[in-house]
C-alpha cells in the first residue's frame, strides 16, 4: 500500500517538476513555475520518507537541519551573486551524488560481492566520476566568480592542457572500467577514481574565465542532473532518474541558448580561454571620452521622441532599476516613446535584466528583444545605456581579433546620440575597451548609475 502511494506520489512530483520547467519560460508564469518546483521537491522529499526501507530518522533529522542552516542565508543573497550561489548549490549536489556512491559501494561491498552486479557498478563508477568532478568543479567555478582573492579570475592556460585534461578523464573511465569487472579485487582504485576525478573537475574549469563562466555554470548544471540519475539508478529511485534528467537536458540547453547568444561554439566555451585580459596597445594614443551636464542630458530627453534604455550589469550592481521606473514614467508623461533593449546575456544570468526590471513594475511590453529593437536604432533619438559595456560594444561586428567578435549586441552606436552611464572608463566583464564611449555622438554620463539617473529625474522635474 504504502509503495503504491509512494509511487503515485513520484509521478505528481515528476509532472510538476515538468510543468515548472514549462511555465517558467515565460516571465507572467515563472512565479508559478517556482511554486511548481517547490512543491514537487516537497513531495518528492516526503514521500521518499514513506519508504518502507527507511527506519532510522536521526540522522535525517540532522540532515535537514544542517541543510536549512546553509540553505536559508544562501536564499538571502542579492540577485547579482546568484551564479556563484547557483554554482554553490551544483557542488553540494555532485558531492551529495558522490558520496552516496561511494557509500553503496562499500555497504554492498561488505554484505558480499554478489550485491555488486555490472549494471550497479556501471551506475556508481558513473556516478561518482560526475558527482566529484562536479563538486570541485563548481567550487572552483564559485570561487571564481566570487572574486576570491587567492583564485585566479582569469583563464590558466599551459601547453597540452586538453590533451592533460581528457587523458586524466580517460584513466579515471579506464580504471573504472577494471572496477566494474572486478569490483573485489580492484577495490583500492575506488579511492584513486575519486581522485581523479576530483582533479578533473579543477582542471576543467582553470581554463575558463571572463564571460564564458555562466555558459560553464549551466554545463555543470547539467552534469549534476547526470550524476542524480545514476544516482537514481543506484538507489533504484525513478523519481531521481526523471528529475536528474530533467535538471541534466535543461542545463544542457540553457548552456546551447548561452553559446548562441554570445556566438560562441561549445568547444570554444570549453577549451578557449576566453576573457583574458587584452594588453593596451604599444603607441596608441590616449584619448579621452566627452562628457554631458546632468541638466544639459535632462534637455535633451526631454525633447526626444524616440528614447532606448539599454540596462546592462551596471544597472543590477547599483539596484538602479526603482530609478530607472521614475525616468520611465517621467519621459512617458512627456510624450517620449521609451523602450527597453533586452541583450539575451546582459548582466550575469539569464533573465537578469528582465527580473530586475519586472521588480520596479516597468512595464513588460516596453522590453524589446535584441533582434526586435535592432532595425528600429538608427531611428532612435537618445539611447541611455545603464551599467552595459560588453554587449554595446561594436568591437563584436567589427574587431576580428576580439575576444568577442561574433557576439550579437544591441546597436546603441546606429542610435543618433548615445548617453554611456558608468562610472569610469574601466572595461566590463570580457576585459576589453568599447569604441562606443570614443564614438562623435556618444556622452558620458559619469557616476553610480542609481545616483546619475536619479539626478537626470531631478533635473527633468526642474524642466
Ligand atoms: P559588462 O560588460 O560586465 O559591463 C558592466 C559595466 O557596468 C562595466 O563596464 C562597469 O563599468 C559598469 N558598472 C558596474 N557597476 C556600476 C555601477 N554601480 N553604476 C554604473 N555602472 C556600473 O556588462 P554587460 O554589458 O551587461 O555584459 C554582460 C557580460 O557578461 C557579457 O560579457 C556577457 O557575455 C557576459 N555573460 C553574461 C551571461 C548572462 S546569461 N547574462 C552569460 C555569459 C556571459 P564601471 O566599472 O566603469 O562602472
Amino acid at each position: 500500500m504504502i509503495t503504491t502511494v509512494v509511487q503515485f506520489a513520484y509521478i505528481i512530483a515528476t509532472g510538476l517538476f515538468v510543468f515548472s520547467l514549462h511555465w517558467m519560460k515565460d516571465p507572467k508564469t515563472a512565479r508559478r513555475g517556482v511554486f511548481a518546483g517547490v512543491t514537487a521537491m516537497a513531495v518528492a522529499i516526503l514521500s521518499t520518507m514513506l519508504e518502507p526501507g527507511i527506519v532510522n530518522w536521526e540522522w535525517i533529522a540532522v540532515a535537514i537541519a544542517f541543510g536549512f542552516i546553509v540553505g536559508i542565508p544562501l536564499s538571502l543573497v542579492p540577485l547579482t551573486a546568484v551564479p556563484q550561489r547557483t554554482a554553490l548549490s551544483h557542488s553540494f549536489g555532485g558531492l551529495a551524488a558522490g558520496l552516496v556512491g561511494t557509500a553503496k559501494y562499500y555497504l554492498w561491498l561488505n554484505e558480499g560481492p554478489e550485491n555488486l552486479s555490472s549494471f550497479r557498478m556501471i551506475a556508481i563508477i558513473a556516478e561518482i566520476i560526475l558527482g566529484f568532478l562536479t563538486f570541485t568543479g563548481s567550487l572552483l567555478a564559485a570561487g571564481k566568480l566570487q572574486e576570491i582573492k587567492w583564485i585566479p579570475q582569469r583563464p590558466v592556460t599551459y601547453r597540452f592542457q586538453n590533451f592533460i585534461n581528457i587523458g586524466l578523464l580517460a584513466v579515471a573511465v579506464i580504471l573504472g572500467i577494471l572496477l566494474i569487472i572486478n569490483p573485489v579485487e580492484y577495490e583500492f582504485l575506488f579511492p584513486v577514481i575519486i581522485f581523479l576525478a576530483a582533479l578533473f573537475g579543477v582542471l576543467l574549469i582553470i581554463p575558463i574565465g571572463g564571460a564564458d563562466m555562466p555558459t560553464v555554470i549551466s554545463l555543470l548544471n547539467s552534469y549534476a542532473g547526470l550524476s542524480a540519475v545514476a544516482m537514481g539508478f543506484v538507489l533504484d529511485n525513478k523519481l531521481l532518474v526523471t528529475a536528474g534528467a530533467l535538471d541534466g537536458s535543461s542545463g544542457l540547453i540553457l548552456s546551447i541558448i548561452m553559446c548562441r547568444a554570445m556566438n560562441r561554439s561549445f568547444t570554444n566555451v570549453l577549451f578557449g580561454a576566453f576573457g583574458q585580459v587584452q594588453k593596451a596597445k604599444a603607441g596608441v594614443e590616449q584619448r579621452s571620452a566627452k562628457t554631458e551636464t546632468f541638466e544639459g542630458a535632462a534637455q535633451i530627453l526631454e525633447q526626444a521622441n524616440k528614447v532606448v534604455i539599454v540596462p546592462g550589469y551596471g544597472m543590477a550592481v547599483a539596484q538602479a532599476q526603482y530609478r530607472i521606473r521614475e525616468l520611465y514614467d517621467l519621459l512617458t508623461k512627456l510624450g517620449v516613446d521609451v523602450k527597453f533593449a533586452i541583450h539575451p546575456v546582459a548582466g550575469r544570468m539569464p533573465g537578469h535584466m528582465n527580473v530586475l526590471l519586472a521588480e520596479a513594475k516597468i512595464p513588460y511590453e516596453q522590453l524589446v528583444e535584441m533582434d526586435d529593437i535592432n532595425p528600429d536604432m538608427p531611428q532612435v533619438d537618445v539611447v541611455i545605456v545603464v551599467g552595459a559595456n560588453d554587449v554595446v560594444n561594436p568591437a563584436a561586428r567589427t574587431d576580428k581579433g576580439s575576444p568577442i567578435y561574433g557576439m550579437p549586441i544591441i546597436d546603441a552606436d546606429k542610435a543618433k546620440m548615445c548617453f554611456a552611464i558608468k562610472r569610469s572608463m574601466n572595461p566590463g566583464f570580457a576585459g576589453i575597451e568599447n569604441e562606443l564611449y570614443y564614438s562623435d555622438h556618444t556622452f558620458m554620463l559619469f557616476g553610480d548609475a542609481k545616483d546619475v539617473i536619479g539626478k537626470l529625474v531631478a533635473e527633468l522635474k526642474n524642466l
